[in-house]
C-alpha cells in the first residue's frame, strides 16, 4: 500500500475508486474501501478532517485522529493507497479554493443546513479539490450521510465535465448488533447513552411500519423523548430532492438528527413505497369473469 501526501504522488493514481474519510476508520468505512475494491480499479482511501465543514466550537479539534491505526485499517483491507495530505496540499496558501455551486438539496429546509449552515458549502469544497486531486472513476460514500451522499451526487452532476465518468456509489449503512449505525463520533458516547442511542434506529425501524409521512414522523418523535434523545429534526422526505412528502406512494426516506448530551447523532432510512390510493383502489377490481 503507497501513503502518497502531495497532487503529484497521486497523479498516477487516477482512475482509481475513491473512499473519501476523515478517519477515525470503523466498520462502516471498511465496507466501503471493500466496495471499492470489488469495482475493479486500484482503490485510494483519503484521510483528511477537512476544517472548511465545522462551524466554530464543533468538534474539529477533538475530532479523533488514530492515523497508525487507520492506515493498518487500510492495508488490511487491500486499499492500494492512502491519500494522508497536509492542511496545505489541500488549501495550499496562495491558493482560493472555490465553493462549487451549491446545490438545491444542500439546503432543503429542515434538515442539516438549518442545523449547521455552512456544513455542506465546506463539504463540497474539500470533495470537488479531492476529486480534482484524485480524478477518480468512481467514489463510494456511506448512505449513513444520506444528506451528504444527496448533496456530493448532485454536485458531480451538475458539474458537466469536470470529473468525466465519475460514478458517485451509495453505500448501505453498517449497523452495530442493536442497530446503532457506526459512527466516528459514537466514540464520544458515555456508556449511559451508548443505551439510549440505539432510539434512533427504534424510532426509523417504526417508521417504516407505518403508512403516511405524518403518523412516522409523530411516531419517530415519540420514540425518541422516551430514549431521552433531544430531537432536532425526524422526518420523511422525497428520497431524491428531500423535500417534504405528502405520502409514501414515491421513494422516501426518513431521517433522524437528534443529541444526547453533547454529542450529535444522524441516521436515516427508506421507506417502503406505499401505493397510492387510487392504485389501491384498481388493484381491488376484481378482474372480470371468464365469458362461458
Ligand atoms: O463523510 C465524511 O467523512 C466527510 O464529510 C467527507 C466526505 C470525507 C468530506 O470531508
Amino acid at each position: 500500500m503507497r501513503l502518497l501526501r502531495t497532487a503529484d504522488e497521486l497523479r498516477p493514481m487516477a482512475g482509481g475508486a475513491f473512499v473519501p474519510t476523515m478517519g477515525a476508520l470503523h466498520a462502516g468505512h471498511l465496507a466501503l474501501i471493500d466496495a471499492a475494491r470489488h469495482l475493479g480499479t486500484p482503490t485510494i482511501v483519503s484521510i483528511f478532517v477537512n476544517p472548511t465543514q465545522f462551524a466554530p466550537g464543533e468538534d474539529f479539534d477533538r475530532y479523533p485522529r488514530p492515523v497508525d491505526r487507520d492506515l493498518e485499517l487500510c492495508r488490511a483491507h487491500g486499499a492500494d493507497a492512502v491519500f494522508l495530505p497536509a492542511a496545505t496540499a489541500i488549501y495550499p496558501p496562495d491558493l482560493e479554493v472555490p465553493v462549487p455551486p451549491l446545490p438545491a438539496v444542500a439546503t432543503a429546509p429542515g434538515l442539516e443546513d438549518r442545523i449547521r449552515p455552512g456544513h455542506f458549502a465546506g463539504v463540497c469544497q474539500v470533495v470537488a479539490r479531492l476529486f480534482d486531486l484524485v480524478r477518480p472513476c468512481a467514489a463510494v460514500l456511506g448512505e449513513k450521510d444520506y444528506q451528504q451522499l444527496r448533496v456530493i451526487t448532485a454536485m458531480v452532476e451538475a458539474a458537466g465535465n469536470r470529473w468525466p465518468g465519475l460514478r458517485i456509489v451509495g453505500h448501505p449503512t453498517v449497523r452495530e448488533p442493536d442497530g446503532l449505525a457506526l459512527s466516528s463520533r459514537n466514540a464520544y458516547l458515555g456508556p449511559d447513552e451508548r443505551g439510549d442511542a440505539v432510539g434512533l434506529f427504534r424510532a426509523l425501524r417504526k417508521a417504516t411500519t407505518l403508512p403516511t409521512p405524518d403518523i412516522a414522523e409523530c411516531i419517530m418523535l415519540d420514540t425518541l423523548q422516551v430514549h431521552g434523545l433531544s430531537v432536532e429534526y425526524a422526518v420523511v422526505r422525497r428520497a431524491d430532492s428531500l423535500l417534504p412528502a405528502e405520502s409514501l406512494s414515491v421513494p422516501t426516506r426518513a431521517l433522524i438528527a437528534a443529541r444526547l448530551g453533547a454529542v450529535r447523532l444522524i441516521d436515516n432510512m427508506p421507506m417502503p413505497i406505499h401505493p397510492s390510493p387510487a392504485v389501491e383502489i384498481l388493484g381491488r377490481v376484481p378482474s372480470s369473469p371468464d365469458p362461458p
